[in-house]
C-alpha cells in the first residue's frame, strides 16, 4: 500500500445515464448505481468517478450544469444521492465527483440573469459578452470555433450582444477573471466535500482562463477538444493560479481527498504543470487513447508520462477509454481481434506504475456501437455538424446487466435511452459472471493480482520480438505483443500469474500480455 490511496488506484468511470436504471424510465440512476455498488466491489475497484448528476437541461448530458447544487430530478434527489455515497463508503470505495467549472447552462440562474440585464452590468461580466458591430454584425468577435462545430459565439435573444461558448451553445463560458465567479466555485467544492464526496474530476480543467483580448487563434479557429494543442482558450498558464487557490480548500478536509484533472495538452511535460505540489493530484493522459497499438508507441508515451510525472512527484494516471471516446475493443480493430488487444492494452496499464481508470463496460469486452440511427443520437457534435462528427453516443450505450429482457437488465422496465445491440446478450455481466475466460472474470483477476503485485517503478527488459516490449515492474514481469505473430516468452519467467490470450507452446499469441511471477 503507498502512502496515498490515489497513487495507484484503480477507478472506475460511471456515466449515470447509462450504468443502472431503478426506476425504469430508460435512463440510469443514482438508486441503480447504488444497487450496483456490491458489482463494483467484487469487481475490486478503489473508486468511482461519477460523471455529473446534477440538474442540467441535458444539452451535453449533463456536463450544461443548472445548478450546481441539486441533483437531476432524472438521476434523484439529494437523499439518493447520499445514500448512494454512503454504501459505496461501506463498501471501502471512494466517490470523486465531476465538476464543471468552465461552463454553466444557459439555464443557470447566473446566465438567465445576465439575459435580463443591460449589457456591461455585473451580470454579464460573469460570462464573456461582446458587443456586436453594427456595421459587420454577422461577424463573431474573434475566430473561435466551437469544439461541437460551428461559431464559438451566439447573439443574445435581443441580437445586441454576443456570448462565448466553446461548447454547445447552451454552454455559456464563465469570466474566471471575475471574483464573484471564483468565490461560487470555492462554495460549490466545499458543499460536495461536506456531503462526504472524495475528491473532483475537473472538466476542461485547461479550458477556464482565456487569454487576454480574446485574441484569434491561429489557422481558421478550429480547435479539437481531443488532442488539442495550445490555444488562446486552452492551456494557458494563468489557470494555474485557480488550482493554487483551490487545493488549500481541500486539504482543509480529512480523508485523502483528491483533484484530477481533464487537461488536453500538447505534451506530457505541459500536463505535468497541472500536478505540480500546489496544484492537481492527478491529470488524465491521454497518450495512450491516442496511441495506435504498438510497442513503439505506447512505450513512447509510458517513458514520457513516467519522466514527466516524476518531475513533479504525481502519479502516472492510465487511461483507454471513457465516455468522449471510440471504445478501445472497436479502436483496436473489434470482432475478436479488437477485443484481444484491448484485453492485453488493459493487462498492461494494470501493470504500470500510477492509477488506472476504467470506464463502464470495458470489463465486459464492450464495443462501439457505431450503427446507431441519427434520430436517437443526442450528442450537441452531432448535431451542430450535420453528423459530420459522429459524436460519442456510441460509446454511451446503456450497459446489459442480463441475457434478456426489454433493456438487457439494464432497468425493470422501458426502453434504455439508446438502443443496445442484439449481440451485447453475450456481453452481458449474467453470460460473462463466473465464466472462466470471460472479460469480466479476467478483470477482476487481473485487478485482485495487481493488488498483491503493486508496481514499484519500471525498468525495460529485452525485447521478446519485433513490435512487443517486456518490463520489470518491481512486483511482476510483464510482457506485451502487439504484433499478429506469437513470440517466445520462456526466457522472463516460469510462473505465469495471468495471461490476456492463454500461451501455447511457450510462446505469447499476437495481441496479448502476459505476466509472470518474479
Ligand atoms: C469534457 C467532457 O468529458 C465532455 O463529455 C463534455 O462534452 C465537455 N467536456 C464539455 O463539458
Amino acid at each position: 500500500m503507498s502512502e496515498h490511496w490515489w497513487r495507484d488506484a484503480v477507478i472506475y468511470q460511471v456515466y449515470p445515464r447509462s450504468f443502472a436504471d431503478a426506476n425504469g424510465d430508460g435512463m440510469g440512476d443514482l438508486e441503480g448505481i447504488r444497487s450496483r455498488i456490491p458489482y463494483l466491489a467484487k469487481l475490486g475497484v478503489d473508486a468511482i468517478w461519477l460523471s455529473p448528476f446534477y440538474a442540467s437541461p441535458q444539452k451535453d448530458a449533463g456536463y450544461d450544469v443548472s445548478d450546481y447544487r441539486a441533483i437531476d430530478p432524472r438521476f434523484g434527489g439529494l437523499e439518493d444521492f447520499d445514500r448512494m455515497l454512503e454504501t459505496a463508503h461501506e463498501a471501502g470505495i471512494r466517490l470523486i465527483v465531476d465538476l464543471v467549472p468552465n461552463h454553466t447552462s444557459s439555464e443557470h440562474v447566473w446566465f438567465q440573469a445576465a439575459l435580463a440585464a443591460a449589457p456591461g452590468s455585473p451580470e454579464r461580466e460573469r460570462y464573456h459578452f461582446r458587443d456586436v458591430d453594427p456595421a459587420d454584425p454577422q461577424t463573431p468577435p474573434n475566430n473561435w470555433q466551437s469544439i461541437f462545430g460551428g461559431p464559438a459565439w451566439t447573439r443574445t435573444p435581443d441580437g445586441a450582444q454576443w456570448y462565448l461558448h466553446l461548447f454547445d451553445s447552451s454552454q455559456p463560458d464563465l469570466n474566471w477573471d471575475n471574483a464573484e465567479v471564483h468565490e461560487e466555485f470555492e462554495s460549490v467544492l466545499r458543499f460536495w466535500l461536506d456531503r462526504g464526496v472524495d475528491g473532483f474530476r475537473i472538466d476542461v480543467a485547461h479550458g477556464m482562463v482565456k487569454a487576454p483580448g480574446l485574441p484569434d487563434t491561429g489557422g481558421d479557429g478550429t480547435i479539437e477538444m481531443i488532442g488539442t494543442t495550445q490555444a488562446p482558450f486552452f492551456d494557458q498558464d494563468g489557470v494555474h493560479d485557480i488550482y493554487r487557490t483551490w487545493r488549500p480548500i481541500i486539504e482543509e478536509y480529512e480523508g485523502d481527498r483528491i483533484f484530477v484533472a481533464e487537461a488536453w495538452t500538447d505534451s506530457a511535460e505541459r500536463r505535468s504543470l497541472y500536478l505540480r505540489p500546489d496544484e492537481l493530484h492527478q491529470a488524465f493522459n491521454f497518450d495512450l487513447v491516442l496511441a495506435p497499438f504498438g510497442a513503439v508507441d505506447f512505450r513512447k508515451a509510458i517513458d514520457s508520462e513516467i519522466a514527466n510525472n516524476a518531475g513533479v512527484g504525481a502519479p502516472c494516471t492510465w487511461v483507454l477509454s471513457n465516455h468522449d471516446v471510440q471504445r478501445h475493443v472497436t479502436r483496436y480493430g473489434g470482432g475478436e481481434t479488437g477485443l484481444a488487444r484491448a484485453r492485453a492494452a488493459t493487462q498492461l496499464l494494470l501493470s504500470l506504475p500510477g492509477v488506472v481508470y476504467v470506464y463502464q463496460g470495458e470489463e465486459l469486452g464492450l464495443n462501439e456501437v457505431l450503427d446507431l440511427p441519427a434520430e436517437v443520437r443526442e450528442d450537441p457534435s452531432f448535431h451542430r455538424t450535420n453528423g459530420e462528427q459522429i459524436g460519442r453516443d456510441g460509446c454511451r450505450v446503456p450497459l446489459p446487466w442480463t441475457r434478456e429482457g426489454v433493456s438487457l437488465g439494464f432497468g425493470p422496465a422501458g426502453e434504455p435511452w439508446l438502443p443496445q445491440p442484439a449481440d451485447w446478450t453475450d456481453l452481458s455481466v449474467e453470460a460473462e459472471d463466473g465464466v472462466e475466460g470471460s472479460t469480466l472474470e479476467f478483470y477482476r483477476k487481473a485487478i485482485a493480482i495487481r493488488k498483491g503485485h503493486k508496481a514499484t517503478g519500471l525498468t525495460w527488459l529485452a525485447d521478446p520480438g519485433d513490435d512487443a516490449f517486456a518490463f520489470d515492474n518491481g512486483a511482476l514481469v510483464a510482457v506485451v505483443n502487439f504484433s499478429d505473430e506469437p513470440v517466445p516468452v520462456e526466457a522472463y519467467g516460469e510462473e505465469v500469474l495471468l495471461t490476456s490470450t492463454p500461451l501455447v507452446d511457450g510462446e505469447l499469441p499476437g495481441g496479448a500480455a502476459v505476466w509472470f511471477k518474479k
